[in-house]
């Protein structure tokens, strides 16, 4: 039997919410079809944002929602983006797809989903083709409650009251489609940027500096070195790109090889957070610094037919998995990791819901979020966890993973299994327990097949489902976890 301890007697660090974020680009139907069909819409709609897709993200709690990119957010010039729809500039989205971009979805219409939403602005500025004096009237305007050009602008454009910015990222990806930059060179520049970043009012804007390409240590040890002080986090990116990529293979047509590499890259992520933890501890051993992975998922081959600039993917149990593992690595890691968004929110990439015409589904991985939601601001607790080694040679993995917490009484245990067959009984004790289990609760999300997804004829083929959970003692249960599942499980203590 596999089993998982959790130590209950020692609590850890909060886990933050922000982990929980997702990220929205001017690429494909991520916006335009996604977040926004515009106030004449036939699509249901609150006020030019889509009801459905808006919904779908409030039941998950959505802590934070990062924009214009990615790529994008290095070629965004803001002012093109205020004003009177008429007026603004309509341009070549060069990046993705080459389609017109006609900036209708600015910077008043991303914040004012932001509040729709009830989570936290993540804006990320332009270093590679902007200018100091470009980011810092954007912070002005967006920010800046007094008289100044910037917030008189505002105000003549409908928003008397400045908003409260919560994260701001100085450049995206600047060691590549941000700019090309060497890492010395991009840690001078940040160092100025960010310089201009005001602080206008009483809420702190969380500065991001951009960070490295996956196993990218040099990136992470210049930034550190030369610029820890002036940043409250450091980005982190790493895709799990799809691993037998040769344009047959998608995210629904794959073999049990695909399966295992895939969550083998995956699961690279814990050796990712670890090393660049441990650089970023020679300069920061307070961990005052967080690790930001604002951009992480799989990455398939587009669905056959649609624009290979979209980057439009469905989604199996394989990706649930990925987000399974991955979130657990984040919690398990939750005092340096403390903001992370899934690349992306809607139609690109390891997207939670997509979107056809007036038809919205949610993915597996948006139930992953859902049931991941309790740890959100909860207490870590360790958790160790007893299990076999499956896959291939080139590709093993931990069969099953976990990650602990609890809040208000109600302990959280999250876990994956990867194995393809069978299932497995798994104990769960709670270890060094003040008092006893009163009640249990699990939910499941598993799938008969590797490769089966929601679609718009049939959305809910994968989808939450009950649990039994067996109790054996005082401090432990037993379940039958089947192959290919993903579990939330839920003690209440007493
Ligand atoms: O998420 C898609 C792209 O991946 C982003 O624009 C970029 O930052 C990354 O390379």
């Amino acid at each position: 039997m596999d089993s998982i301890v959790v130590s209950c007697d020692r609590d850890l660090n909060k886990i933050s919410r922000d982990i929980y974020g997702h990220f929205s680009e001017h690429l494909g139907r991520c916006i335009y079809g996604g977040f926004w069909v515009g106030k004449d819409s036939d699509i249901p709609n609150i006020n030019g944002y889509r009801k459905d897709v808006v919904e779908a993200f409030k039941e998950i709690d959505i802590p934070n929602l990062r924009w214009p990119g990615g790529c994008f957010a290095d070629e965004y010039h803001w002012r093109d983006g205020i004003g009177p729809y008429e007026k603004r500039k309509r341009m070549i989205n060069t990046h993705w797809g080459g389609v017109v971009e006609d900036n209708s979805f600015g910077t008043h219409e991303f914040l004012g989903l932001c509040e729709l939403l009830g989570c936290k602005p993540y804006i990320n500025g332009n270093v590679g083709s902007g200018t100091v004096q470009e980011m810092s009237e954007w912070v002005e305007y967006m920010t800046f409650g007094g008289e100044s050009p910037m917030s008189k602008l505002r105000q003549e454009n409908g928003h008397k009251e400045p908003w409260k910015l919560d994260m701001f990222g100085v450049g995206n990806e600047s060691w590549g489609c941000g700019g090309n930059m060497k890492a010395e060179h991009y840690a001078n520049l940040y160092r100025q940027y960010q310089t201009y970043v005001r602080q206008y009012g009483a809420d702190k804007i969380f500065k991001i500096a951009c960070g490295p390409n996956s196993s990218d240590w040099n990136w992470t040890e210049v930034l550190m070195r030369e610029a820890a002080p002036l940043m409250d986090g450091l980005s982190l990116h790493h895709y799990t790109i799809e691993p037998d990529w040769d344009n047959k293979h998608t995210a629904t047509n794959f073999d049990e090889k695909g399966w295992y590499l895939a969550l083998r890259n995956a699961s690279y992520m814990e050796t990712l957070v670890r090393r660049h933890d441990e650089i970023m501890s020679k300069y920061d051993p307070d961990k005052r610094v967080a690790l930001v992975v604002d951009e992480w998922g799989m990455w398939h081959a587009v669905e056959p037919g649609t624009n290979p600039g979209f980057l439009y993917q469905q989604s199996t149990i394989r990706d649930a998995l990925v987000a399974g593992i991955t979130l657990n690595i984040f919690n398990n890691h939750s005092d340096r990791v403390r903001v992370a968004n899934i690349a992306q929110a809607v139609n690109v990439l390891q997207a939670p819901v997509l979107t056809e015409g007036n038809r919205m589904i949610k993915t597996p991985t948006w139930y992953v979020f859902h049931m991941y939601k309790p740890h959100m601001d909860a207490t870590l607790l360790a958790s160790r966890v007893a299990t076999n080694q499956i896959g291939p040679e080139n590709a093993r993995i931990d069969a099953v993973t976990s990650s602990a917490s609890h809040k208000n009484g109600t302990y959280t245990v999250t876990l994956t299994n990867a194995e393809l067959s069978g299932s497995k009984e798994v104990s769960v004790r709670l270890a060094g327990l003040s008092g006893k289990i009163c009640g249990t609760k699990a939910s499941l999300l598993s799938s008969d097949q590797m490769n089966t997804c929601n679609t718009f004829e049939a959305s809910d083929k994968i989808c939450e489902k009950e649990l039994s959970v067996r109790l054996i003692s005082s401090d432990e249960v037993v379940l039958t976890v089947p192959a290919m599942s993903v579990v939330n499980l839920t003690i209440c203590v007493k």
